[in-house]
C-alpha cells in the first residue's frame, strides 16, 4: 500500500530548516496527501551534497546509532549490495516516502521530520572485505585511555548506522527498515538510543543542554569559520582518493555519575566546567559566546577558570589547534537495582583526523579533567564516513565498485 501521493497530488511539500551555524542546507522536497506542520514536513537529502548528511545539520530530537558485522562469508560483493539498498533506502526515508512495498506504516501522517541516516566504515570491514590496502590510517585503533571503561561487545563494529530525527516514530522506522534491509548480509552487534531537545520547545533555537544540565556544544567549529571544513573533513589527495570530502566519527557511550554530580554545589559544578550553568557564559564573564579568558585570575590570586576545567582542557588553543565538532545525543536506559540512573552521553564527534582532533584532546582529559570523577566512557567507535553519493550512486561506492 502506498502511504504517499505521487508527483502532482495534492497534498504538502516542505523544505529544509536551516543547517547549524548557518551552513549552506540541503533539502529535498517532501510530499504528502495531508498537510505537515513545519517539523514533519523538513527533508534533509541524502544525495548530491558534499558531505552525508547528519553532521552540520542541527541535531535532531531522537536519535538510534547501530553497528552490523557482515555475517561469516559475506565479503565486499555483499557488501556493495547492502550499501547500494541502504542508500536507496534512506533517499526513499529521507524525503518522506515509504520504505519499499512492506512498509510496516509506524512512520504514517509525519512526514520525513528532518530524518538523516548517514553511514560509516569500522576498521574490520576493511578485513571482512578484502580491502586491506584501502584502510586509511585514521582507522587505527584509538589508544587506551586509563579511565577507559569499555565494553567490546558494545563497541566497533563492521558497519555503524547514526540516525537522527525530529519524530520519534519516524526515527524508529526508519532503525527497523534498515535493519531488515541488511537481510542475509549483516547482523546488527550492537545497538544505542538517544534524544536531544524538541524543535520549538524553546522559543529560539538554543546550544543544547546535556543531562548533568550544562549547556553543551558552544565551543563547535563552525560552518561559517574559514578553517572549518580542513578540520571536520578529509581533504581531497589523501592516500584513500574514496575517503575524499569524508569525515571521522568517534563515537564514545558516556556514563554520567549523576548521584554524585547532583551532590554538588552549584558553585562546585560551575567549577568543574570552567563555565556558568545557567547560560553557559564563562566564568570570567561575558555571554554564551564570550571567549574564556584563561590567564585572568581572581582577587585570591587563583585562575578564574580552574586548571582542571573541562572547558580548558579540551580548549582548541590548549590543544595545538585540535578540534572536533561535537553532535551528541543524550542517552537513559533505565535504573539499576539500587536506582542509579544508566544515563549520560552518547558522545559523537566529528573530524577530518581523529589524531589530531578525539585523540589528543581525551588523553589531556584523561589525566586531569575535572568532570573525570563524574563519568565513566563504557563503549568506543571509530568509523571512516565517505562523502554523499552522487544521485544513482551509493555511500562507499568508490570503495566497494
Ligand atoms: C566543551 C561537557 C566529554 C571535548 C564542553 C562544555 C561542556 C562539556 C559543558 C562547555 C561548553 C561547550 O563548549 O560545549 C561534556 C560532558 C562530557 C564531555 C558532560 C561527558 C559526558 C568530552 C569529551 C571530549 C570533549 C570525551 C573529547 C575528547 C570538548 C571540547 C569542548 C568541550 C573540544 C570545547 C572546548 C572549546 O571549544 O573551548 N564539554 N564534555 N568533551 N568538550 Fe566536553
Amino acid at each position: 500500500r502506498r502511504l504517499l501521493g505521487t508527483a502532482g497530488a495534492a497534498g504538502a511539500t516542505g523544505l529544509v530548516l536551516g543547517a547549524a551555524g548557518g551552513a549552506a542546507a540541503y533539502a529535498v522536497a517532501v510530499e504528502s496527501p495531508t498537510a505537515l506542520s513545519t517539523v514533519g514536513a523538513t527533508g534533509v537529502a541524502f544525495h548530491d551534497r558534499p558531505h552525508q548528511a547528519g553532521i552540520t545539520e542541527p541535531q535532531q530530537a531522537h536519535g538510534h546509532l547501530a553497528a552490523f558485522d557482515l555475517v561469516p562469508g559475506a565479503g565486499r560483493k555483499e557488501a556493495a549490495a547492502l550499501m547500494r539498498r541502504w542508500s536507496s533506502l534512506s533517499a526513499d526515508l529521507m524525503a518522506g516516502r515509504p520504505a519499499g512495498d512492506g512498509d510496516t506504516g509506524v512512520a504514517l501522517d509525519a512526514g520525513p521530520s528532518s530524518l538523516t541516516v548517514t553511514f560509516g566504515f569500522g576498521r574490520t570491514f576493511f578485513d571482512r572485505t578484502g580491502l586491506v590496502a584501502q584502510r586509511p590510517p585514521g582507522l587505527d585503533p584509538l589508544p587506551a585511555f586509563s579511565s577507559d571503561q569499555l565494553d567490546a561487545g558494545r563497541s566497533d563494529g563492521d558497519l555503524w548506522v547514526q540516525i537522527g530525527a525530529d519524530d520519534a516514530l519516524v526515527a524508529f522506522h526508519a532503525l527497523r527498515a534498515i535493519q531488515k534491509a541488511a537481510g542475509a548480509a549483516a547482523r546488527v552487534r550492537w545497538q544505542m538510543s538517544g534524544f536531544n531537545r524538541s524543535p520549538g520547545a524553546t522559543a529560539q533555537p538554543m546550544t543544547a543542554r546535556n543531562l548533568m544540565g550544562q549547556v553543551d556544544g558552544t565551543g563547535n567549529p563552525k560552518p561559517s569559520e574559514p578553517d572549518f571544513e580542513q578540520r571536520i573533513f578529509v581533504p581531497s589527495g589523501s592516500d584513500q582518493p574514496w575517503l575524499d570530502g569524508g569525515s571521522y566519527a568517534v563515537v564514545r557511550r558516556i556514563r554520567m555519575l549523576l548521584d554524585d554530580w547532583e551532590k554538588l554545589s552549584l558553585h562546585k559544578q560551575e567549577q568543574v566546567i570552567g563555565r556558568r550553568k545557567s547560560d553557559g557564559a564563562p566564568l570570567t564573564g561575558g555571554t554564551e559566546t564570550t571567549e574564556l579568558a584563561l590567564d585572568e585570575t581572581g582577587p585570591d590570586g587563583k585562575l578564574v577558570v580552574p586548571e582542571n576545567a573541562h572547558a580548558r582542557i579540551s580548549a582548541p588553543e590548549q590543544n595545538g589547534g585540535a578540534a572536533m565538532l561535537r553532535r551528541p545525543f543524550s542517552f537513559h536506559d533505565g535504573f539499576g537495582p539500587d536506582g542509579t540512573p544508566d544515563a549520560g552521553l552518547l558522545f559523537i564527534c566529528w573530524q577530518a583526523d581523529p589524531l589530531r582532533g578525539f585523540v589528543p584532546v581525551q588523553r589531556k582529559l584523561d589525566r586531569g579533567d575535572a568532570l573525570s570523577a563524574f563519568i565513566r566512557h563504557e563503549a568506543s567507535g571509530l568509523f571512516a564516513v565517505p562523502a554523499a553519493p552522487k544521485k544513482g550512486e551509493y555511500v562507499g561506492q568508490r570503495l566497494l565498485e
